[in-house]
């Protein structure tokens, strides 16, 4: 009794997860999807950021050196929650709106994975 309680909401998660993102660890179809279409009009689908928008935001070449390495997940976390200000409080990249808190981790890590990529 007490572990079909316990199931129910493991499964709910399962379904409602995996059905709105497929699989949604590791680099796989999913991830490289969302970072297509919420990430790269700004960083490029290489992580260069030499797409129009890039070069107007003035984001950085993640293939240049390990940029990444010097944000940590934690901060790479609070931009996916809150997005980025400059230093006079303008807004440079907002929160992505069709990123959900359990996909963070698969974008980082695609994201990292575009980094080492030189
Ligand atoms: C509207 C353009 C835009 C979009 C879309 C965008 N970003 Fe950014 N992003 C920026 C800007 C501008 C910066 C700050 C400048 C910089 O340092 O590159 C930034 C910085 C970052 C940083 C900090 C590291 C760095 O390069 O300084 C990370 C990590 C990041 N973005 C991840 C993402 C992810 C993941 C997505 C997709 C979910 C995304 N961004 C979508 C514009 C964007």
């Amino acid at each position: 009794m007490y572990l079909k309680n316990c199931r129910l909401p493991g499964v709910l998660f399962a379904a409602v997860f995996f059905g709105a993102s497929g699989r949604s660890f590791g680099n796989d179809a999913a991830t490289v999807k969302l970072f297509e279409s919420e990430c790269s009009t700004c960083h490029g689908k290489d992580g260069k950021g030499k797409t129009s928008m890039g070069r107007k935001k003035n984001v950085e070449d993640w293939t240049d050196g390990d940029r990444l390495s010097k944000v940590t997940d934690d901060e790479m976390k609070a931009i996916l929650e809150k997005g980025i200000k400059d230093k006079d409080g303008n807004v440079t990249m907002k929160p992505p709106k069709k990123v959900q808190a359990g996909q963070f981790d698969a974008l980082i890590k695609y994201s990292r994975s575009l980094s080492r990529g030189k």
